[in-house]
């Protein structure tokens, strides 16, 4: 398949779940954007360069992926500058696609963005960002 998509996220930090989409995404689009979006909602741990250092060693095996950031602005207007059609989200739970779907929504309503969510494996089914700190805590 020819396309490009944008798995964005706060990645605070990166997940072994997070880099399984992203392993299962490069196989499936033929260029994956991973952008570490600001999300004023949370206050992060890393900052935005720390999380760019963490994703960029965790993804520097695979030819087909970039990663980027975005400090301010809507998501839509980056993936438009990317050539992205497509918003890859992985989901855990029921409640993940709760969260998830609202902005599915929106994103399509804004600028014709397609999500396509793609089931976490089984064995990430618990791994998140708060509890990976929770538990280095
Ligand atoms: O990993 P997160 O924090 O759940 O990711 C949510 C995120 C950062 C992808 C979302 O909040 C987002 O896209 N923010 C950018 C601003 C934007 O475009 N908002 C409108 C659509 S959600």
């Amino acid at each position: 398949m020819n396309s490009v998509a944008i798995y964005p996220g706060s990645f605070d930090p990166i997940t072994l779940g997070h880099q399984s989409v992203i392993e299962r995404g490069a196989d499936v689009f033929s260029k994956l954007h991973v952008v570490i979006v600001h999300n004023p909602n949370k206050t992060p741990l890393f900052s935005i360069a720390e999380r760019l250092e963490m994703v960029k060693l965790s993804t520097q095996h695979l030819g087909n992926v970039e990663v980027s950031a975005l400090e301010s602005g809507l998501l839509v207007e980056h993936a438009k500058s990317l050539g992205a059609k497509v918003i890859l989200k992985g989901f855990r739970t029921a409640g993940d696609i709760e969260y998830e779907l609202p902005m599915a929504q929106v994103n399509r309503d804004l600028a014709n963005l397609e999500t396509v969510f793609m089931a976490a494996e089984p064995s990430h089914g618990y791994v998140s960002s708060s509890l990976v700190k929770e538990v280095a805590n």
